[in-house]
C-alpha cells in the first residue's frame, strides 16, 4: 500500500467508474476543485514545449526566482514540490515523530492527519461545530495549543470542505500561542478564489509560520502536481534536505513558469466562481437544502445521506464529494464550475431529492 492510500480524496475514480459503466468524459467533475476554466492556453502551450528528455533542474530555479520576484520573497525562503501534498509530508517528517504532537483545526483536508500519523506523532484535533458555521473559536484554538504544546499545526485557510476563512488576527493569535518551539503550517490553496483575500507573507517575520501554496487549484494544474512553501531559509533549508531528488518534473516547472504569467486567467475564473457560487447557493436553498457560505471555490451543502446522494449522482454523471471522510457524512462538497454546468447539476439533484 502507497503512503497516500489511506487518505479519501475528491476527484474521479476509474476504479469506480469502471464499476458504473462510465469513463472520465461522461462525468462532470464538482468533486475536486479547480479552477472552472481548467488549463490556460498558454500553460498548456508551455506544457508542449517542456524538454522531457533531461533531468529537470533539482532546486526549480528559475520558477523560485519568478515566484521570488513576484512575491517580493526571497529565493531561499521558497522551496517548491510535486504539489503541496509533497510539502505536507516533508513538513510532518521534518517535524513530527514518535512522541511528537501534531494539533489539526477540523474538519479539514485528510492528508495533514495521514502525514502526521505516518510520521508517527499523536494527532489532536480542535473540531469547529455546525452549530457555529463551522467557525472556530479561536480560544478554543488557543487553549488547545497550550495543552497539547504540538510541534507542528495545521490550518487550511480558506478551509476545505467548509469554505470558513478566518482573519490575520486569529492566526497571529495561534502563533503567539504556539511560539519557537513549534511551526505553523497555513495553508492557502484556496486563497485565488478568495473575494477578499488578505495578504499572509507579513507573517513569515513570526519565524514560526510556513505558508503552503499549491498551484493545482487557481491553474488547473493538478495532473502535473506543483505546489510551494515560503518560509525562514533555514526552515526551506530543513525541508529541503528531505526532499527527493527531482521531484519536481520539467513539465511541472514549464507549467509553473507560464502560470505565472497568467494572472488574467485566474482573474476570470475568481470572477466566474463568485458569479457561479451565487447562483449554486439560490438554486440549491430553493430545493430546501442548506448550503454554507464560503470564502472558496467550493461549498459545503447539507443532506441527508451524502454517501447514498453522491451514488444517485454519479448514476446520472454528475460526481459531488461525500465528507463522510471529513466527520460530515450529512454534507457533500460541491466544487463551483461555470453556471451552465451548475444549472445541470441542480436539475440533477432536484430530480433525485423529488424521487427520495
Ligand atoms: C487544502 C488543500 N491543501 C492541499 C491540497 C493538495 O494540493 P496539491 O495538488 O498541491 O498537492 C489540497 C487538495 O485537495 C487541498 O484541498
Amino acid at each position: 500500500m502507497w503512503a497516500g492510500a489511506s487518505t479519501v480524496h475528491g476527484g474521479l475514480d476509474d476504479e469506480e467508474l469502471r464499476a458504473h459503466g462510465l469513463a472520465r468524459d461522461d462525468v462532470m467533475d464538482f468533486s475536486s476543485n479547480v479552477n472552472p476554466l481548467g488549463t490556460s492556453r498558454l500553460v498548456r502551450k508551455a506544457a508542449a514545449k517542456a524538454d522531457l528528455s533531461a533531468y529537470p533542474d533539482r532546486q526549480s530555479l528559475d520558477l523560485r526566482e519568478a515566484l521570488s520576484s513576484r512575491l517580493e520573497v526571497g529565493v531561499d525562503e521558497i522551496l517548491v514540490g510535486n504539489g503541496s501534498t509533497e510539502l505536507i509530508h516533508l513538513l510532518a517528517r521534518m517535524c513530527l515523530g514518535p512522541r511528537r504532537r501534531c494539533l489539526i483545526l477540523g474538519p479539514t483536508f485528510g492528508e495533514y492527519e495521514t502525514a502526521a500519523t505516518l510520521a508517527g506523532a499523536d494527532v489532536h484535533f480542535v473540531e469547529a461545530s455546525a452549530a457555529r458555521g463551522f467557525a472556530w473559536s479561536v480560544d478554543a484554538a488557543t487553549q488547545a495549543i497550550e495543552n497539547v504544546r504540538p510541534s507542528l499545526t495545521f490550518l487550511c485557510n480558506p478551509n476545505n470542505p467548509t469554505g470558513v476563512y478566518v482573519d490575520r488576527d486569529f492566526v497571529k493569535r495561534l502563533t503567539t500561542a504556539i511560539g519557537r518551539d513549534g511551526l505553523l503550517v497555513l495553508d492557502t490553496s484556496y486563497v485565488p478564489f478568495a473575494e477578499a483575500p488578505w495578504d499572509e507573507r507579513s507573517l513569515l517575520t513570526c519565524g514560526n509560520v510556513v505558508l503552503l501554496r499549491s498551484m493545482t487549484k487557481d491553474h488547473a494544474l493538478a495532473g502535473a502536481r506543483l505546489g510551494y512553501l515560503l518560509a525562514e531559509t533555514t526552515t526551506v533549508e530543513r525541508v529541503r534536505q528531505l526532499q527527493p531528488s527531482w521531484s519536481v518534473s520539467a513539465v511541472a516547472q514549464a507549467v509553473g513558469l507560464a502560470a505565472l504569467t497568467d494572472d488574467a486567467h485566474v482573474t476570470a475564473a475568481r470572477s466566474l466562481v463568485v458569479e457561479a457560487k451565487a447562483y449554486l447557493h439560490a438554486q440549491l436553498s430553493a430545493l430546501g437544502l442548506r448550503v454554507l457560505d464560503s470564502a472558496a471555490n467550493f461549498v459545503l451543502v447539507r443532506v441527508d445521506d451524502a454517501g447514498e446522494l453522491r451514488r444517485e449522482l454519479l448514476c446520472r454523471g454528475i460526481a459531488v464529494r461525500d465528507c463522510a471522510s471529513f466527520g460530515l457524512p450529512e454534507y457533500i462538497r460541491i466544487a463551483v464550475r461555470r453556471p451552465d454546468d451548475c444549472a445541470l447539476l441542480a436539475g440533477a439533484l432536484r430530480e433525485v431529492l423529488r424521487r427520495g
